[in-house]
């Protein structure tokens, strides 16, 4: 059995399960708040790994099931930018 400080969550950004369970009884109880503390979600994959093992946790603490538990917000690059524009070095197309 491993102990809750054994278990990586965000793999990305190395937070195990001990750590977010410490920060939800801390009173950060929504997503939002758990990814401005530990930074979960914010890694290279972007929360494709850990926003639903994290979403669970969060409805286990708050009695709650998964759906009313809030999914991290998106947030799309601003602008799209055309390969051949960062092949040629130039600013604009
Ligand atoms: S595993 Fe959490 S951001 Fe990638």
């Amino acid at each position: 059995m491993h102990k809750d400080e054994e278990i990586i969550i965000c793999r990305c950004e190395d937070i195990t399960l001990d750590e977010i369970r410490r920060a939800i009884r801390q009173g950060y109880t929504d997503f939002e708040e758990l990814k401005r503390y530990l930074r979960v979600g914010m890694g290279p994959c972007q929360g494709r790994t850990c926003t639903s093992l994290i979403r669970w946790e969060l409805a286990r603490f708050l009695g709650k099931s998964v759906a009313e538990i809030q999914p991290p917000t998106k947030r799309p690059p601003a602008v799209n930018v055309l390969i051949g524009v960062i092949h040629s070095g130039r600013e604009k197309p």
